[in-house]
């Protein structure tokens, strides 16, 4: 079998680094027999608020109930229309659906973002919010969607599950909209050992609100104040969390090295397309897209030089069997499902070490289609 010389993610790598730090966490989540809620869990949520420069976090089960619970607190439901984006991780989408209202998407920019323009567009008498996602972990352009959103008084949630850490202006993503959702599923830039997400607010009253959601609308031990589900964030998740935020500005400045290693390398390569340009906003490189003609070629020819890419995603959300009920068909969201035929997600990790960065970089240059 092929030996894979440049992986996608390297979590073994980063739990060998931090394990005399992560089995001190256990022990101590261990030892307490605290496991629901708790000490650490309220200890990591000061800690994120701090992080991300919000007043307030709420940690949750995973980035999907954050989304589901924030639509729900918004009192968004039946007959209610969010537009969000079509090229993203379909939770993005089917967390609106879950929230029972109607997923409505929006046609994205070569940033691979909502493209302001195409939303204003999507808009009806039904529509309540809009999901904005920050894909690839790069911010979206929150100042014209904020403009958007006000006009027709819309709320704002931010997917801000692959840009922790991420800048738009001077202020980090979660803290443009009503509310910032996280994920810390393994391969996001801050990970849990398992599943984890958290909510961000300015907000007392949604932060009081998303404290009894998380966990059955319980108010206090024996008082249901309305129905939830349990959505919480694992104690011992909570604890392994404690251990890398510490470590994820410098892991997010490790991948925007990675990147512009690749952007200045990899100019003026015949049908190769690079990250639109940065402009006002710090991106933490959750991925790498590039976009090729030949892509399919290309990751078969990477591949067999043991580099693993990947594609973030195949399928745009609009055209899966799932969405088959909302009347969408090929050819709504044109640039996004072109995308879909070209993007390919290079390795950009923290851990990459500059001879595969430029194992990489020549295998794109030698490749002739
Ligand atoms: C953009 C986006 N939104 C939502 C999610 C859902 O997060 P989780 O897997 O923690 O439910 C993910 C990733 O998994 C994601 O990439």
């Amino acid at each position: 079998m092929l030996e894979t010389r440049v992986p996608f993610i390297d979590l073994p790598r980063q739990h060998c680094e931090l394990m005399p730090l992560l089995l001190a966490a256990a022990e101590r989540v261990l030892n307490s027999g605290a496991f629901i809620l708790g000490e650490e869990v309220e200890q990591f949520e000061g800690e994120f608020a701090r992080f991300t420069g919000a007043r307030y976090a709420v940690g949750v089960h995973s980035g999907t109930d954050a989304l589901i619970l924030s639509l729900k607190w918004l009192k968004i439901g039946p007959g209610d229309e969010v537009i969000t984006a079509p090229n993203s991780f379909i939770a993005s989408a089917s967390s609106i659906a879950l929230a029972g209202a109607i997923p409505r998407f929006a046609d994205v920019g070569d940033d691979y973002n909502l493209d302001p323009d195409s939303l204003e567009r999507q808009i009806t008498p039904r529509t309540k919010a809009i999901l904005v996602v920050h894909l690839t972990g790069r911010p979206a352009r929150m100042r014209e969607i904020l403009e958007i959103a006000d006009q027709y008084k819309l709320r704002v949630i931010e997917d801000c599950a692959q840009a922790v850490g991420a800048y738009y202006e001077d202020k980090q993503v979660g803290n443009w909209g009503d509310i910032g959702c996280f994920s810390f599923h393994p391969l996001k830039n801050l990970n849990a050992c398992g599943d984890g997400g958290a909510i961000i607010t300015q907000d007392k009253d949604t932060y009081e609100w998303m404290k009894n959601a998380r966990n059955h609308g319980l108010k206090d031990r024996d008082t249901c104040a309305f129905w939830s589900a349990n959505a919480r964030l694992d104690a011992l998740q909570a604890a392994f969390l404690r251990v890398k935020l510490p470590f994820v500005k410098e892991w997010n400045q490790s991948r925007r090295e990675n990147a512009q290693r690749y952007r200045h390398r990899l100019t003026n390569i015949p049908d190769l397309v690079l990250p639109a340009p940065e402009d006002n906003i710090f991106s933490v490189y959750h991925l790498f897209v590039i976009r090729h003609k030949k892509r399919d070629k290309l990751r078969s020819y990477l591949a067999q030089k043991g580099i693993d890419c990947k594609i973030h995603y195949p399928t745009p959300i609009h055209l899966q069997p799932a969405a088959g009920n909302l009347g969408y068909t090929k050819g709504d969201f044109p640039r996004c499902e072109h995308q879909a035929q070209q993007i390919l997600s290079l390795p950009v990790h923290q851990y990459l070490k500059n001879e595969q960065i430029e194992t990489v970089i020549d295998g794109i240059i030698k490749f002739k289609d």
